[in-house]
């Protein structure tokens, strides 16, 4: 199975989902996970080698899929439709995380309009929730009108999630109060996709 991790808008959660699903795959199987951005945020959070799966660059991916029953694929923000036609072809879910704010959303729903025409299987994650957030609210409505596919599972925004890839570890090996709730959290983001495939 391969899953692609894309966002039309930068700073989304698209490298810190990548992480932490392939983290959760790898429990299940071997899993791959693959740098596709030229920034290589995903290889600098594994750079000591302390995540439990291996990342490699896009160039080096040949030489290891193979290998692997699961891969995850980490993009760059902003692909042109080109890159969304590859990246559809190539993968078996294009998952779309997205913080629910006006803007982002805006972003995302035009990327999906291009989407649409890959005829690819996307699903939509929300991340970067706030505690008692109206907005995620708002974000659900507005995209169930549109009759796009959702995961039940919200990410919630956490100072742990930003202190782990400094770290470099997972969530779950960040220690912090809240570490359990962020990796739980992605843990049924997991669940949810190996029930639906
Ligand atoms: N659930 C969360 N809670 C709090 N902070 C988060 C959460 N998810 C991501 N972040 C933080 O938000 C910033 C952007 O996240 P991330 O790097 O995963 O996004 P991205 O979409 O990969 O960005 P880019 O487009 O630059 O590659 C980072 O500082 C990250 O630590
Ligand atoms: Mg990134």
């Amino acid at each position: 199975m391969i899953i692609s991790i894309v966002g039309y808008k930068g700073g989304v959660g698209k490298t810190t989902t990548a992480i932490h699903l392939a983290g959760y795959l790898q429990t299940k199987v071997p899993t791959l996970l693959v740098d596709s951005d030229k920034n290589r945020s995903a290889l600098v959070w594994n750079r000591e080698e302390k995540l439990p799966f291996k990342t490699v660059a896009i160039a080096a991916a040949g030489k290891w899929l193979g290998q692997y029953q699961n891969s995850v694929f980490d993009t760059a923000a902003r692909p042109s439709p080109d890159e969304l036609q590859d990246l559809a072809d190539a993968s078996d879910l294009l998952l779309l995380p997205t913080p629910p704010k006006g803007l982002d959303l805006d972003a995302l729903i035009k990327m999906i309009d291009l989407l649409k025409e890959t005829k690819a299987k996307f699903k939509i994650l929300f991340t970067q929730v706030p505690p008692r957030s109206s907005a995620i609210k708002d974000a659900r409505r507005t995209l169930e009108e549109l009759k796009l596919p959702m995961f039940k599972t919200e990410i919630p925004k956490l100072v742990a999630f930003e202190k782990a890839p400094l770290a470099g570890v997972l969530i779950k090996d960040y220690p912090n109060r809240y570490s359990d709730r962020g990796w739980k959290a992605y843990q049924a983001v997991g669940r949810e996709i190996l029930k639906d495939i």
